[in-house]
């Protein structure tokens, strides 16, 4: 296996877990930057033209694992590859987030769940072919459906 080394870390607003909003439906519309590390900027050729991002990365402030929990907003347990629980074998976040601009190695953008100093381990453009009315929800939609 490879060992991840950070190509960036990301400056956010949120400085402690509990000032990221949590919950069904919530919607991150946080802003923050994706500070790519200089001997990596070359690799951010041509990245302006995409609006979305999926950006990778490790939950360094998180320990051990759950296989099997009650995520915070449900009253049901459910494996943790179901979920997008930071405490999982692999420590590694994956959030879509909106390209507002790039300057220079900073790319400046909408939608961070992270904290603020979270290592970087890739960007990828978001590309999805799936139409919306094939996905399927499992069990976020029945808590939804209980919380209404
Ligand atoms: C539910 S996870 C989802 C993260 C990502 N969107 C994903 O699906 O992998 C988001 C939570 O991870 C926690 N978190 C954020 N940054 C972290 C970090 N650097 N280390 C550990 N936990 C972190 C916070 O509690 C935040 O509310």
């Amino acid at each position: 296996m490879f060992v991840p080394q950070p190509i960036g870390f990301v400056s956010s607003p949120y400085k402690a877990t509990a000032e990221i909003p949590k919950g069904l439906n919530t919607k991150h519309e946080a802003e923050g930057v994706l500070k790519v590390l200089p001997e990596f900027e070359l690799g951010l050729s041509d990245i302006e033209g995409f609006s979305h991002l999926f950006v990778i990365w490790e939950f360094d402030r998180s320990s051990d694992f759950d296989l099997f929990g009650t995520p915070p907003f449900d009253e049901r347990p459910h494996g943790v590859f179901a979920t997008r629980s930071p405490r999982r074998p692999n420590p590694i976040g994956l959030t879509v987030v909106e390209l507002l601009r790039r300057e220079n190695a900073q790319l400046h953008v909408r939608g961070v769940d992270m904290l603020d100093g979270t290592p970087i381990l890739d960007i990828k453009p978001y590309l999805s072919s799936i139409p919306v009315e094939t996905l399927r929800r499992g069990w976020l939609a029945e808590a939804e459906a209980r919380k209404n």
